[in-house]
């Protein structure tokens, strides 16, 4: 867990201005999902733990769409850049947003894996080390695409060389720039001011902030990460799908260490804004997908496909079942093959068994619809059993009806409800009936049969040679 920090003196500033035009999409690229959350919803909490004084967040391509997804939070400031001419350039127009601070801490908006806990180390160390600006550094297995750090004689940072603007023996160091930097702000301002876009993309680059500074006599200081996949930035979606996988392996390790046994983890997809109880068991091949909540000692899957699902103590989900927008209560079983659809609201220790689709229903205490069945739009009493093939007919093709069904009911295989119906309590319903009517409490009903017949002398077809 991430601990809150307290940075009143502290302004962050998101840059999340770029089309990201490698990814190759309609929408903004800090509006991806990783697992099921945007890219800049990381970004944004992770700063958020670091409680600044506010948060600048610079959008310029789709920023209504950005705006739209973000809301208004209390302390941050949305600054537009209306043509992107650069990193260096997109700070600038956060002029007139940030005042009356110690330091400027700047971020990009397409680095999900960084951690809060990173962050404040490069901001302590900059003020321990009394710096004007300090760039957070990384040794990634491979540099390709990031700015390059070079070091004087004296092993100090003396600029920092984009892809396209590096030679060979620079395109060859292993240090590369996060993109992160922490800069007091009383000095940035002025410097931003003294970039130049003299370069291979014509563009205001933010790290030359650190050739300007040293010209000015300023202290520039780097901190490496431990970890350098926190910095990787998603550009296209190759990135997206490595970040994803990356962000994955520590999310069930998260949930590793909080008590969850999880098999073959490389097998399962378990997102964000997931929550799992203790010594529950997630098997094989499990997808746990937007804010499905479930709780402790349950067994899920293999297979399983658990959307907006909520799941109380002791749920055992067998393998191959769909469960979206739907609560299940404690003890209860569903599957192997179930399938249970928003509204669907199973009390405890009900069982629903294999190829049973239940919609838009309330399942009281411990009834059993255990085989191909179809209950939607139904009130149902506890201790019911459903026979195999029981339908409710809800849909007359223009409107939706309601099944009522009392406690402790029994309805025979392959029985159709036509909905709208009432079966009272304790009533039993003859197999194959066809119910239009109100079920009286008690006894036996049935619908008329037909008759049933044996033709003694038929004879079987036989196959022609
Ligand atoms: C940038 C850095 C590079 C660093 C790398 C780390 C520069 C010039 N290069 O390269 O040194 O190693 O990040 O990932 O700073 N943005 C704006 N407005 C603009 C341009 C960009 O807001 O005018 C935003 C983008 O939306 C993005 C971030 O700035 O979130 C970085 O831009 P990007 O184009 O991804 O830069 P890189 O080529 O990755
Ligand atoms: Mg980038």
């Amino acid at each position: 867990m991430t601990q809150l920090m307290h940075y009143p003196d502290l302004q962050v500033c998101v840059l999340a201005a770029g089309q990201g035009k490698r990814m190759r999409s309609s929408r903004p690229k800090v509006l991806h999902p990783v697992l099921g959350r945007a890219m800049i919803d990381y970004l944004l909490h992770t700063v958020e733990m670091l409680r600044p004084k506010g948060i600048a967040l610079v959008t310029g391509h789709a920023s209504e769409m950005v705006q739209e997804h973000v809301g208004q939070p209390q302390n941050l400031e949305w600054v537009i850049q209306d043509r992107q001419l650069g990193t260096g350039h997109a700070v600038n127009q956060c002029e007139n947003v940030i005042r009356d601070v110690r330091d400027v801490l700047i971020v990009c908006g397409d680095t999900p894996l960084l951690r809060t806990e990173t962050l404040a180390k490069l901001i302590d160390e900059h003020r321990d080390r009394n710096a004007v600006v300090t760039v957070l550094t990384a040794e990634p297995k491979n540099s390709y695409g990031y700015g390059r750090i070079i070091r004087d004689g004296d092993g100090r940072v003396s600029a920092i060389v984009e892809e396209k603007d590096a030679d060979e023996s620079q395109r060859n160091l292993r240090e590369v720039s996060s993109g992160i930097y922490c800069v007091r702000y009383e000095a940035l301002f002025d410097l931003l001011h003294k970039i130049g876009n003299n370069n291979a993309q014509n563009e205001y680059y933010l790290p030359d902030i650190v050739p300007l500074a040293l010209k000015d006599g300023k202290t520039v200081e780097t901190v490496v990460m431990e970890d350098a996949s926190e910095m990787f930035g998603v550009n296209n979606r190759v990135q997206l799908a490595e970040v994803e996988s990356l962000m994955q392996q520590r999310i069930i390790h998260d949930w590793q260490m909080n008590g969850v046994t999880i098999e073959k983890p490389e097998s399962v997809r378990i997102e964000a804004g997931v929550s799992i109880g203790i010594d529950t068991v997630i098997q094989a091949g499990c997808y746990l997908i937007g804010s499905t909540r479930i709780g402790d000692e349950c067994r899920i899957g293999p297979n399983a496909v658990l959307v907006d699902a909520m799941l109380d103590d002791r749920v055992n989900v067998f393998a191959f079942s769909h469960i979206h927008g739907a609560n299940v209560g404690s003890e209860a079983k569903v599957g192997p093959f179930a399938r249970l659809r928003p509204g669907a609201e199973l009390d405890e220790e009900v069982h629903i068994g294999n190829f049973v689709e239940i919609k838009n229903s309330i399942i009281n205490r411990g009834s059993k619809i255990n085989h191909l069945s179809y209950i939607g739009d139904t009130e149902m009493g506890s201790g019911c059993n459903i026979g195999a093939g029981t339908i409710t007919c809800n849909y007359d093709g223009a409107n939706k009806h309601k099944t009522i069904i009392g406690d402790d009911v029994f309805i025979g295989s392959d029985t159709k409800l036509i909905a709208p119906v009432e079966v009272g309590s304790d009533a039993t319903i003859g197999a194959g009936s066809i119910i239009t009517k109100k079920v009286k409490e008690g006894g036996l009903t049935l619908s008329a049969r037909p008759e049933q017949r044996h033709v003694t002398d038929w004879q079987r077809p036989k196959k022609k040679i």
